[in-house]
């Protein structure tokens, strides 16, 4: 049975739309590179925002979580994975919620419920124990000695510390071993394995650490889906279930190997290849570079690459595209930018595999000199950083390559020196934090000036969501590109240059303010990705009108300006608008 297919038709049954999966890079939250989660993309509408397409929703949703970058290899992390979800925006709460979950697992999954076993929350200062719940539970038939009550650390989502719409939740897992099912479920027990969290969503936790309730009572659940059908397909071992068992019949095909005895090796390569595939056909047309999105795609072709290598597979043989193609023709029914951008993701993947190999025997020669002369066990920084910038080698391959030789590396000491250089490149190409433009003559600080008010102003007349995804400046002109659903009308077009008009005749003051980057998020100043912004940022406010975190140069008041004039108004790519202005 295909799970994700028979899990969409059981929730449509029950009255919920089907939504299409979000976009890996997510189109209007700056705050995060991936969605991570299928709520992501519906956390206005958690919050509180009318959803077009109802109250009850479902979907499979594209999910990359790169954190724990250095574990997979093993028998279940995944860089990418999709999470099945159905949502309750202020509809059903946890009677329906609990008791579909139910219905779903043991009548169209067919699991004997003896297998099923719950957490739910033990109760804290804001919300009781959630009895109600493990009565549910109760009822639907599993057992006392397979409910366990839990606290926040456990049943709580996402967790305590993390801002955004949260709450308890409970937490579903499956028996996976074929002994005797033990009658206390313990949930420590690696053999109990947590199939499906369903979280009860009634709490916006602020980042002032208050928690305010939500406007209406929320459920959202996520399964995963690589690890449901492994448990179900009786695997302990995520990469031989007919998930990905193709794929990697591929891998011991292009390196004449087994699977067994090369199991690391040829897991990465199937994880890491089929993450790539996934990140570079997304419609935010992302290539491999050394920043943000772009860097883990790098990192993630990289590490394939050298486990290629470590597998003798032929580097120069079109290996990569032939995995590619498995990863693409199994996906492409569900997702159909895979075949879209087909020969994008081939050509992105061959083409940082050619500049990387290029650099990497080099590179390997330089890591053995290193440590032939290494005093201690330590390689240094500086050496790692080499590696990285002379040679392309991201850290975890020089961690990797340490590890081989039993060596550890000065890790924090690189990410250190790491993130000074990022920050400096930044500098370089977007004329930012060193309070200066690539070029910054007058016009220049004009049209910067000018952005700020042109962000502000389309937030006033089109959209708070419109947000700023790219700026580029010349002499000649500005250009601005922001998130937005819809092509500009007329009579938009002539509001937003009106009212930069307006502030502009206003005479407005523009002054700056340094504060730490956290302190800025706090009160609301506008920003592109949090991640790439220094620790201590400039925010520059124009009159009450904009605030945002930025390098200037600015003007020292809109007066100096002159007039806005829109020029074009066109698509840049999926949910991103393009305006090209000039001052006149
Ligand atoms: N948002 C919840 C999770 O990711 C369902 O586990």
């Amino acid at each position: 049975m295909n799970l994700k297919d028979a899990y969409i038709d059981f929730f449509v049954s029950k009255g919920h739309v089907q939504i299409p999966s979000s976009p890996v890079v997510p189109e209007n939250d700056p705050s995060v590179l991936f969605n991570t989660a299928g709520m992501q993309p519906l956390i206005p509408y958690l919050k509180g925002e009318k959803h077009p397409l109802g109250t009850r929703l479902c979907d499979y949703q594209k999910c990359i979580r790169t954190n724990d970058l250095d574990e997979v290899g093993d028998k279940t992390h995944h860089t990418f994975f999709e999470m099945l979800g159905n949502w309750s925006l202020g509809d059903y709460f946890k009677e329906e919620s609990i008791t579909w979950s139910f219905e779903f697992l043991t009548e169209v999954l067919k699991i004997p419920s003896e297998k099923l076993a719950v957490t739910v929350f033990r109760g804290n200062d804001l919300v009781s124990a959630d009895s109600f719940s493990a009565s549910l539970w109760e009822k639907l038939g599993i057992t006392k000695g397979h409910i366990a009550y839990m606290d926040e650390n456990n049943n709580w989502w996402p967790n305590m510390e993390l801002t955004g719409p949260c709450g308890p939740d409970t937490e579903i897992f499956y028996y996976r071993h074929d002994g005797d099912i033990p009658d206390i479920f313990d949930p420590e027990d690696e053999n109990w394995v947590e199939i499906w969290n369903n979280v009860f969503m009634q709490y916006m936790h602020n980042p002032d650490n208050t928690f305010d309730s939500l406007p209406f009572k929320n459920v959202d659940t996520g399964m995963g889906v690589e690890r449901t059908q492994a448990v179900l397909e009786g695997k302990d071992d995520n990469y031989l279930s007919s998930i990905w068992i193709d794929v990697i019949k591929k891998i011991e095909e292009v390196s004449n190997k087994k699977y067994e005895g090369n199991e690391t090796s040829m897991r990465i390569i199937a994880d890491h290849i089929r993450t790539a595939v996934f990140i570079s056909a997304d419609y935010a047309s992302i290539k491999p570079s050394n920043t943000d999105q772009g860097y883990i795609l790098r990192r993630l072709i990289r590490r394939a690459i050298r486990h290629a290598k470590k597998l003798e597979i032929d580097i120069n043989s079109d290996f990569e595209c032939a995995i590619a193609n498995v990863i693409i023709d199994k996906y492409k029914k569900y997702y159909k930018e895979l075949e879209d951008n087909k020969t994008v993701v081939l050509n992105v993947l061959k083409e940082e595999k050619i500049k990387f190999n290029r650099t990497l025997e080099k590179g390997l020669r330089e890591f053995e000199k290193a440590i032939r002369n290494i005093e201690g066990n330590k390689i240094d920084a500086n050496v790692a950083f080499r590696l990285y910038d002379t040679y392309g080698f991201p850290i975890e391959l020089t961690v990797e390559l340490a590890n081989d030789n039993n060596l550890t590396v000065d890790v924090d000491g690189f990410n250190e020196k790491f993130k000074k250089h990022q920050e400096l490149s930044r500098t370089a190409s977007a004329g930012k934090f060193k309070g200066g433009l690539a070029s910054n003559g007058e016009i220049e600080t004009k049209y910067h000036t000018a952005t700020h008010l042109l962000n502000a102003a389309l937030k006033v007349v089109v959209s708070p969501d419109c947000h700023q995804k790219g700026s580029n400046i010349t002499s000649e002109r500005m250009r601005f590109d922001f998130s937005c659903d819809h092509k500009l009308t007329v009579e938009e077009k002539e509001k937003v240059e009106a009212l930069v008009n307006e502030w502009i005749s206003e005479g407005l003051e523009v002054t700056k303010e340094e504060m730490p980057k956290q302190k800025a998020v706090e009160i609301g100043a506008e920003h592109e990705f949090i991640d790439k912004y220094p620790d201590i940022v400039n925010v520059y406010k124009i009159g009450d009108v904009s605030m945002e975190i930025c390098g200037g140069p600015h003007v020292k008041n809109t007066n100096e300006l002159g007039h806005f004039k829109i020029k074009k108004e066109e698509a840049s790519s999926a949910g991103v608008r393009r305006i090209k202005a000039i001052l006149e």
